[in-house]
Formats: structure tokens, sequence, C-alpha cells
């Protein structure tokens, strides 16, 4: 019996959505992709701590880690999604209060920081790293690709230059820590408590399903309803690697599960995709009759739409970001880093946008509306018809 997780791999391979006989227009996603990529079993079973266990990438953590047999605590404020799982202990404490007391006197093979994100979070990385490093082997945190300084080398490498306190322009002592140098100095102070027994993991944009920030989920929507759509900057040039919150979440235990060390990226796939890949393997899921019209980034600046804001997930090689999505993945794939397909991804988000209540829906949360958009696009048709 062929799933429709393999039908959708098989026929995406054939040609997407017009192999798969779907009607054109058909609004509905193409497949459900809920499926995972298989891994090898386990070689150990873990107690996991997870900090930051509900949220978005949590969950994807826990109902893997549970799934392949390990034994899993949470540990928040219980506001987000009290008793969300049946199978994980939940123990309830504030980071930001420093009442961690829920974690003393227990052990764990190790532990995963999700939840550490704002600028305090060297402070909450210390607090937790320090109470926690004779109770666990090792320390995964979760930092970001907006650590990094300078990513003008291509390909670039987790081992990119990195902000400091000295180099965060616009950031003087005394003010909160903007995002990127807080990760960068939390990196530190997990390191700082758990030395060589620590896993950093730096992720790009986390998209797919659970994702309500709608930066990537934008770009399904909005192709799936069709017409013209402005495409942003350079098809071939302009490159793209984020990361499926699933590909990441399922490598992060198995990095557990393997006591793998050391810093990572987390994004994908090798050496990105060029937008037009990008885009277009998205409009392979969809069916509705659409056009595009390839706007330069010149033209969009002069007309209000910036990379990641209007466009989001477009972000154009400009000085120092020449290798921002031209990451050579080699230590990652050797640790076991793997990717789905786009068009399971870009199921997946549909399917789980087209879930969410019809207020939600017609409120995405980034890019641009389909006014604006309409109004760049006429713009650039006068400005090619003058
Ligand atoms: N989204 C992206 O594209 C992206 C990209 C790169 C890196 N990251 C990183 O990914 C990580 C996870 O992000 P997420 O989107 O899953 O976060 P999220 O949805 O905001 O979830 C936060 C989790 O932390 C818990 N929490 C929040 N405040 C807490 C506190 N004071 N004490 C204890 N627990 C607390 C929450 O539960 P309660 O509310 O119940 O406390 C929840 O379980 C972050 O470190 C972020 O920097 C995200």
């Amino acid at each position: 019996m062929t799933n429709r997780r393999d039908f959708l791999r098989t026929t995406t391979l054939a040609g997407g959505a017009v192999a798969m006989g779907l009607r054109p227009g058909s609004t509905a996603p193409a497949a459900p992709a809920s499926g995972r990529l298989s891994h090898p079993p386990p070689r150990r079973r873990l107690r996991l701590l997870i900090l930051g266990g509900t949220g978005f990438i949590g969950p994807h953590q826990v109902r893997y880690a549970l799934d392949r047999g390990h034994e899993v605590t949470i540990f928040n404020r219980g506001r987000s999604a009290p008793g969300m799982f049946r199978g994980a202990e939940e123990l309830i404490g504030d980071r930001e209060a420093g009442a961690l007391d829920e974690l003393r006197g227990r052990s764990w093979d190790a532990v995963i920081d999700n939840s550490a994100s704002r600028s305090d979070a060297p402070a909450w990385v210390r607090d937790s790293a320090t109470l926690l490093k004779d109770q666990a082997e090792q320390y995964l945190f979760i930092s970001t690709r907006s650590v990094f300084r300078d990513l003008s080398a291509v390909p670039a490498t987790v081992d990119a230059p990195l902000l400091t306190r000295e180099t965060t322009s616009g950031w003087s002592e005394g003010q909160p820590y903007p995002y990127g140098l807080a990760k960068a100095l939390a990196e530190g102070e997990a390191q700082a408590a758990f030395g060589e027994r620590t896993t950093i993991v730096r992720p790009g944009l986390i998209v797919g399903p659970g994702d309500e920030t709608d930066r990537f989920t934008y770009w399904p929507v909005r192709i799936e309803r069709g017409g013209e759509i402005l495409a942003p900057g350079d098809p071939g040039n302009d490159r793209i690697q984020v990361i499926d919150v699933r590909d990441l979440c399922e490598w992060v235990i198995r990095l557990c599960e393997d006591r793998t060390y050391g810093t990572f990226m987390g994004v994908g796939p090798e050496n990105g995709r060029s937008m037009a890949e990008f885009l277009y393997g998205i409009a392979g899921v969809t069916t509705a009759p659409l056009s595009w019209s390839w706007v330069p980034r010149e033209f969009l600046a002069e007309h209000g739409f910036r990379p990641y804001g209007e466009m989001p997930v477009w972000r154009p090689p400009t000085p120092g970001f020449e290798g921002f999505a031209r990451f050579d993945l080699s230590r990652e794939v050797a640790a076991g880093l793997t990717f789905r397909s786009l068009a399971d991804t870009t199921a997946a988000t549909l399917e789980y946008h087209h879930a969410r209540p019809a207020e939600r829906r017609a409120q995405l949360r980034a890019g641009a509306s389909a006014e604006a958009e309409a109004e760049v696009l006429r713009a650039w048709h006068r400005s090619r018809a003058s």
C-alpha cells in the first residue's frame, strides 16, 4: 500500500500537483505531510529535560522523543499549554524569576534549552546551566543564525565571526541585549558551565506546521491564491536556507541520543535554494493558475518592500550577507541532519494553515497585503511601459 506521504514524494518528483491529478484551482493542500524520514532506532533510552516543551518547537521534540521511547520531562511556566502531553512529566517554574527549584536534585542524560531567547537569555542560561551541570551529561542550546557578525564568506560555515559586546552596532553597555548578541552570549554561558559537553544548534528561520510567525507561510498561502505573483529579487542568485521544524527537532533529539557535542547550523538544504527553486517548488504543490513577475531589489526598495519584511524569507546577498543562505553543511549532515522536501514542508504548512480559525487565516502576521502587492505590481508595469 502506498500511503499519502509516499504518494506526495513520488508525485512531486513526477511533476507536482499536476501529476497528482488535482483539479486546477483547488485550494486544498496537495497532501498531508506529517510523516517522518526514517532514521535508525535510538542506540539508548534517554531521560530528557526540555526547557520550553510547549510553544512552537518544543512539541515537535517532545512527540518525537516519546515516539522513540525516551523519558521526557518538560519545564515551563504552564501558561502556553498546560497538560499538553500525556506521557511527559511537566515541571513548573519561571526562568525570568529564577524559579528553578523543581529542577533541583534530579538527573537527566540531556537538557534541551529552547526557551532562552530574549535579552535576558544569557542570565537564563547561566542560571539553568550552572544548576544542571552536575545533574545532566549534555546541554543542548537552541541558538540562532542571528549570532553572526559577518556572513560575507561564501560558503559560510558555523565558524563565521560572532557578535560580541564590542562589535554590536547600535548597542551600548546598560541597554538590553539585542536578540543576536543575547543568543551569542547565552551560548558562551552554556559552554562555561558544560564545557565540551555542550551542543549548540543555530537555526535559521524555523518553518512548517505550528509556525505562528507566518514568514514562510506567506509564500504557500500567496501562491495557493494564484494570479500574478510578485517574486522578489534575482531568481537565480538570491538564495534561501531555512529549516523545517520537524527536521530540526527530530535531529536535535538524535544529537542527544548520539551524545554529539559541538556547534552546528540548523538550516538547509546544502548551499541553499535559489529564489526560483524556492517559489516554483512551492507552486508545485498548489494548483491555482498563476503567473510570476520578478521585480528587482532596487525597485522594491524604492516602493518600501523590504527583505524579511513585506517579502519574508527573502534575504538578498548584500555586503556582509553573501553567505547568509550559503552555509556549507558538511558537518551537520555528518552529524545526522536530514532534509524533508520543500513539497512536504509546503503541504504540511498549508494543512496547518487551513486548520486555523478563519479570522487567523485572514490575518497573516508576515508579508505584504494583497492590496500592497497589487500596487507595487502596477507601478512595476507602468515603469516598464514608460
Ligand atoms: N522561530 C524561528 O524562526 C527561530 C529561528 C532561530 C532560532 N529560534 C529559537 O527557537 C527557540 C524556540 O522558539 P519557540 O518559537 O518554540 O518559542 P515559543 O513558542 O515562544 O515557546 C517558548 C517556550 O518557553 C516557555 N517559557 C516562556 N517563558 C518562560 C519562562 N519565563 N520560564 C520558563 N519557561 C518559559 C513557554 O511555556 P510557558 O508559556 O508555559 O512558560 C514555551 O514552552 C528560541 O530559543 C528561539 O530563539 C527560533
